[in-house]
């Protein structure tokens, strides 16, 4: 059945609301497979501009249908939109390596957060992640509260950020910067979905964050209705690249179908792994969830990427959460289950946040605190440093057959001076 579930692709945000046992292993949400949208990525060293000008200019001498997008020439990549006759010629031009239909993502989903009355509180998974064992103390005192994640980067890939949230102010001024937006709509940067703005409230939010000083760059590629695309994600990391902003934290709450063993995924997972490789190289720390399927990640981009940080969700009592990806592709657990965090409808409103999508936040949040005091840990140094310090066996579920870690988030206390 592998193939037809291959078929049946998607690419979601890790959002979820329930945190049971796993359940049978659900199919990832059928993907709106009705589109025309195509990405051609070209032969080492081809011009793209020449080679999209030549097909275009073709195309539309013998009718076909071949419109550009957004993004449509970025690097030794394109993303168009063709009919299939177009599609046949654009596959057997000399210059093109491989030419893959993109894979959308799903609507996101309605809001199943549940909205809650602010505290003075510790938030429990910040909280959780500053103390070896169970129960809780109240406490969270990892690094200095005036310098944590300080002069760091974190680029948040998502919906955007709420930016006049309370949460991301600092004497007055929103750490927040609008990076790029790639889907347009509701205003450059605008979160009218609340995902990306509990991503970045568990990262680095005053209140509900790791990082409390670090700054926050949004780069948009979920609206509220649409859904969106694979290609948006690699676009969105390639002008991460491009922008010419310091290394920093990258974090991608997004996962799709994607498996290794059918060839028709192959093609994404070489190029998604080439990308991280030079994101890395050139300093930046990936992080993603594990994704909530309750299935393996090495199933699924970016998490099966062994350029980036794969995080799966824990619950309150230390259970990986049922609906969390587990297995090998999985680094480490970190809280993932009703977490409060900044909402996207008001400036002082808060939400609590179910899914793998908060875990990998508060591990990009750990990420930057690490790198606020040390800036030469780069991904391999970055890694050692999160498992080294993780919580071995504090997980109480963790079954051998999975392959799964038993590693807990851990925030080893740091020694700044600020
Ligand atoms: C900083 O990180 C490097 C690894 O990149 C490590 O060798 C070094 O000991 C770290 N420095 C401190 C002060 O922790
Ligand atoms: C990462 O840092 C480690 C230790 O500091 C170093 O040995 C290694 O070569 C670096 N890797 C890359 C890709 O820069």
């Amino acid at each position: 059945m592998r193939g037809l579930v291959a078929l049946l692709c998607c690419l979601c945000l890790l959002t979820t609301s329930f945190c049971v046992r796993h359940p049978a292993r659900t199919l990832p949400k059928v993907a709106n497979q009705d589109h025309n949208r195509y990405v051609v990525r070209l032969k080492e060293g081809k011009d793209v501009r020449h080679v999209h000008d030549t097909l275009a200019s073709e195309a539309e001498l013998k009718g076909h249908t071949f419109r550009r997008t957004m993004e449509s020439r970025k690097r030794n990549t394109m993303v168009v939109e063709m009919d299939l006759t177009a599609l046949d010629m654009v596959k057997t031009h000399d210059d093109v390596e491989v030419v893959v239909k993109d894979i959308r993502l799903d609507p996101p989903q309605g809001n199943p957060d549940v909205v809650m009355t602010p505290t003075d509180d510790v938030p429990w998974h910040l909280d959780r992640i500053n103390q070896r064992a169970l129960p809780l103390d109240g406490a969270f005192s990892f690094g200095n509260k005036c310098c944590r994640g300080r002069d760091v980067n974190i680029y948040v890939i998502d919906s955007g950020i709420r930016d006049t949230h309370v949460d991301f102010q600092r004497n007055g001024v929103s750490r927040v910067v609008h990076l790029e937006d790639i889907i347009g709509g509701a205003g450059f940067g605008t979160d009218c979905l609340g995902h990306g703005t509990a991503v970045a409230s568990v990262a680095a939010g005053g209140s509900y964050g790791v990082s409390n000083q670090a700054s926050l760059f949004d780069v948009r590629i979920f609206n509220c209705v649409d859904g969106t695309y694979l290609s948006h994600l690699e676009y969105a990391i390639t002008a991460i690249l491009d922008s010419g902003s310091p290394p920093g934290i990258i974090v991608m709450s997004v996962t799709a179908f994607a498996p290794a063993y059918d060839d028709e995924y192959v093609p994404w997972i070489t190029s998604f792994n080439a990308l991280a490789t030079q994101a890395v190289n050139a300093g930046h720390i990936l992080v993603t969830g594990a994704g909530n399927d309750a299935d393996f990640a090495e199933y699924y981009l970016p998490a099966s990427s062994g350029f980036v940080i794969t995080v799966g969700a824990s619950s309150k009592k230390d259970k990986i959460c049922g609906f969390s990806n587990i297995g090998y592709a999985v680094d480490l657990y970190a809280p993932g289950y009703a977490l409060p965090s900044a909402s996207h409808t008001g400036d002082t409103e808060v939400v609590l946040r179910s899914g793998t999508s908060f875990s990998a936040p508060l591990v990009a949040g750990l990420c930057a605190s690490l790198l606020g005091v040390n800036d030469t840990l780069n991904h391999s140094a970055m890694l050692d440093k999160i498992l080294e310090d993780a919580t071995d066996g504090a997980l109480i579920n963790v079954e051998a057959w999975t392959e799964s870690v038993n590693l807990l988030a851990y925030g080893t206390p740091l020694l700044h001076n600020c």
